[in-house]
């Protein structure tokens, strides 16, 4: 627990004192957690894995975000009474979680104005990030946003090798285009064109950034 972002600010003791409340639990890939519009009846830590959050309508998919080692998720509908799941959540890989039943979560959030306040930090960065998405989806052409969700998984997911930032996490382009807002065949033609230009690379389905300056040059205005 020591490493998750969220209780950066707490001391070992009072990580001590909370620790015994979490329980661990495993998912295989695939899993669903839960559905939008399901009672929210636990707070979700990751151990290790990959979660992606995501609206579905008809057959259509838009990906909010994807979370992974130290990421929590879950606590909106337990702290927005009687509201439910505003997202699905499923597992993307074989993902071990820590959970909190709800009554817990508050305990913890009553106790803690500090613990309280580092969420309420986190979940501004998380707006922020969203108003940046609702940003790009309503200025940016299908390019541009294709370019822009690959900038942002090498930011925040990205894991420095000798020559290149490595998005380590196995994504379809189908997910891809879920992300950015398009379909499967445009993401599989910018990232071609980015592979012949040789700033990014592929290989066994993993994306590495090999040139983030060119790749962020092109995301600017024009
Ligand atoms: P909850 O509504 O309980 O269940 C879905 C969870 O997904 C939600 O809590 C948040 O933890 C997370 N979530 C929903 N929307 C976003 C978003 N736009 N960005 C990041 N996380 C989100």
């Amino acid at each position: 627990l020591k490493n998750v972002p969220l209780f950066q600010d707490m001391t070992d003791y009072e990580l001590d004192a909370i620790a015994p409340l979490f329980v661990e639990r495993k998912f295989r890939k695939n899993t669903v957690l839960f559905f939008e519009g399901d009672l929210g009846e636990e707070f979700f830590i990751i151990e290790t894995g990959l979660v992606k959050i995501y609206r579905i309508d008809h057959a259509k998919e838009i990906i909010l975000s994807l979370f992974d080692r130290g990421d929590f998720f879950g606590e909106m509908s337990l702290i927005q009474k009687g509201l439910t799941r505003s997202a699905t959540a499923e597992t993307l890989e074989a993902t071990t979680m820590y959970s909190l039943s709800r009554q817990a979560f508050y305990q913890f959030l009553e106790r803690s104005p500090k613990l309280s306040l580092r969420l309420l930090e986190m979940t501004m960065d998380r707006l922020r990030k969203a108003n940046e998405q609702i940003y790009d989806l309503t200025f940016l052409d299908v390019r541009t946003r294709t370019i822009k969700v690959l900038c942002r998984l090498a930011e925040e997911h990205g894991i420095a090798q000798s020559d290149s930032l490595l998005i380590n996490m196995k994504l379809t382009h189908q997910q891809l285009a879920n992300m950015a807002g398009t379909v499967r065949e445009s993401v599989t033609k910018v990232l071609q064109e980015l592979q012949e230009e040789q700033i990014i690379g592929i290989e066994k389905k993993l994306i590495s950034i090999k040139n983030m300056d060119a790749l962020k040059t092109k995301t600017a205005p024009e």
